[in-house]
């Protein structure tokens, strides 16, 4: 998704805008540009392609106010033209955007009849016509209205020629933090992107704006109502972000993940674990709902706090929950209010969001589990389960993978403890496992040559499947996802039950199979599963725990897992399986940290 960043302060403009941009690379693009404020009126510079394009085509530049963006295409091809900033037909006012204007070509063409020229085939450039139709000496206020005439989801961040020194920002649904600096001051879509210069930072919520100078921040809403910022300090830093020897972001962050588990998992499971909501109530169901990797947490969760609760669980991609149907209290039959989990990495997935709202409006409970304290959605629910992997750079997510999952555990836990479905021993023995984990994923991790042998063995694949049952089926579909996302090999996650309802059809020597082979109750039909696969002349891969005959016996291809209580094996087997995945990318030559036509957080619908 777009990134944006500003700079006002006394430090060099353009170095710090690319720097700070580049920190946002994770978050997908395909042009990049910036707008600085110079002697003789605004200078744009942008340009198709990677940051570092544009970075070459800079002249020298002493700039010390400007704003910056990265754009991943959503209306107009990716261009020179349709990059960031847009510019009013005077080229004294420059926009930069994140979002989407959902009414952009009803102004167009309203503006167009009237004779404005549109250089672009963004909806964001009608933002600067506006801004420059109600601008009447006062650049705040002429955003602010313009900002009235526009629906959609945005932040925005604003030049004007006749106004050195000043940048305005607004949000609405996209991201925007400000730092706080010495004599400086920033916006961004994100903290990674300026915790370089600063760990003080303020969120800016929906329906502000902000006017920033070197010397000073303030921040309204709509109706010009002043907020004093909220400044809080990061807890982690500049070098925390780094990729630190590793080869990219994505394999450091595989390999923070027994810190990431350590970081995150709270002493005891006793007593309340929920941020701003208590539990003590007759949980009736729970929802849990949100996109990609953090749904296959949300599902190995379910399975998990069903056994311990006995509370039906059911999961949903938050892209469907947030259209779904209403609850209906007919005749009173909800005696309880249901509980829904929202689960974001990022915090700021539109989807989730947006599922968190509808969520609230239908009268559930609402708890998110999210890796960023100061997201739109940790303080849009009224409980937080907060994770403490550290910024996750790479698109592919791992580290929050697990800690999603070992949250989910943890919930569980504390729900079947405070409902007397387990006793105080058996907590203990939950918590001494859950304390296990940092060591079990070490002991794969120190596997990782054996997997990269595995993985060598896979990239000619015209398709791959992924199976497994109970707990080993959400790792299948996460398996098959981290796959495709970065290796771009079709890969399809399957209950292993499923294949031969259909997908058995496709398989032969050129169709690897990869099977989960969790030790539990189904372990012995996982292993007729497997007998089929090799029946066909598939290629069988079986990740399986330590001592597993079957295993052994069916293929010459075994990723060896630790021997863990077998309710363990998501965390250990999802690790393995990243690994794979990130060795078959790197094998193929592919932009691990950056794949194609994705972002990091997908902060529009
Ligand atoms: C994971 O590897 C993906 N890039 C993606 O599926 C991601 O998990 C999804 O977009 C949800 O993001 P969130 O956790 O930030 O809400």
């Amino acid at each position: 998704m777009c990134g944006i960043v500003g700079y006002a302060g006394s430090g060099n403009a353009p170095q710090i805008l690319v720097e700070a941009l580049k920190r946002l690379e994770y978050r997908g693009y395909d042009s990049s540009g910036i707008a600085l404020h110079e002697k003789n009126g605004l200078t744009i510079h942008k340009k198709q392609g990677r940051i570092t394009v544009m970075e070459e085509a800079l002249p020298k530049l002493a700039a010390t106010v400007g704003i910056g963006h990265t754009r991943w295409a959503t209306h107009g091809e990716p261009s020179d033209a349709n990059a960031h900033p847009q510019v009013d037909s005077s080229g004294d006012i420059a926009v930069i955007h994140n979002g989407t204007l959902e009414n952009y070509a009803d102004l167009r063409s309203g503006m167009e009849a009237a004779g404005i020229k549109f250089n672009s085939g963004t909806d964001t450039e009608v933002l600067p016509h506006l801004i420059e139709r109600h601008y009447d000496g006062d650049l705040l206020t002429a955003v602010r209205t313009a900002l009235g005439d526009v629906t959609g989801a945005y932040a925005i961040a604003v030049l004007h020629a006749a106004h050195p020194g000043e940048i305005v920002a607004a949000r609405n649904e996209s991201p925007l933090v400000i730092g706080f600096g010495e004599g400086e001051h920033f916006i961004a879509s994100d903290a990674p992107a300026i915790v370089k210069y600063t760990q003080r930072v303020a969120y800016v919520r929906n329906g502000e704006l902000v006017c920033l100078t070197a010397d000073s921040v303030e921040i309204s809403d709509m109706a010009g109502n002043i907020r004093e910022p909220e400044i809080e300090e990061l807890d982690w830093s500049f070098e925390d972000s780094e990729r630190g020897g590793y080869a990219h972001y994505m394999l450091k962050e595989i390999f923070e993940q027994p810190r990431a588990l350590q970081e995150s998992l709270l002493p005891t499971l006793a007593e309340a674990i929920i941020d701003g909501l208590d539990l003590n109530w007759r949980i009736g169901s729970i929802s849990i709902v949100a996109c990609g990797t953090s749904l296959h947490a949300g599902m190995v969760g379910k399975y998990v706090i069903e056994q311990l609760t006995a509370i039906p669980v059911n999961v949903c991609h938050a892209s469907e929950f947030r259209y779904s149907p209403p609850v209906q209290n007919v005749g009173g039959m909800l005696s309880a209010r249901p509980l829904v989990v929202l689960i974001s990495q990022s915090g700021e997935t539109a989807d989730t969001l947006a599922a968190a709202r509808v969520a609230r409006q239908q009268g559930s409970h609402t708890v998110a589990i999210c890796n960023v304290g100061g997201s739109s959605l940790a303080r849009n629910v009224d409980g937080i389960l907060l994770t403490h992997a550290g910024p996750e750079i790479g698109v592919a997510a791992t580290k929050t993978f697990l800690v999603q999952m070992q949250a989910l555990y943890m919930l569980a836990v504390h729900l079947a403890y405070s409902r007397k479905g387990i006793d105080l021993p058996q907590l203990r023995r939950w918590e001494q496992e859950l304390r296990k984990l940092p060591h079990y994923v070490g002991q794969v991790l120190e596997r990782r040559s054996v997997i990269t042998k595995l993985a060598n063995s896979l990239t000619q694949a015209s398709s791959l499947f992924f199976i497994g049952r109970n707990l080993g089926y959400p790792i299948a579909l996460e398996g098959a996802l981290k796959l495709k996302e970065i290796s771009y090999l079709h890969a399809e996650g399957y209950p292993a039950g499923e294949l031969k309802h259909g997908p058995l059809a496709l398989l032969s020597p050129q169709t690897p199979v990869i099977a989960i082979a969790s030790q539990d109750h189904t372990h012995a039909k996982l292993v007729s599963n497997m007998e089929e696969v090799a029946a066909r002349k598939a290629p069988l891969l079986v990740v399986a725990q330590e001592g597993d005959a079957d295993a052994l016996r069916l293929s010459e291809r075994v990723i060896t897992l630790p021997a863990s209580d077998p309710v363990l094996m998501p965390f250990t087997a999802g690790v393995a399986l990243q690994l794979l995945a990130y060795h078959v990318a790197e094998e193929l030559g592919c932009d691990i940290d950056k794949p194609r036509n994705l972002a990091k957080s997908v902060t529009v619908e």
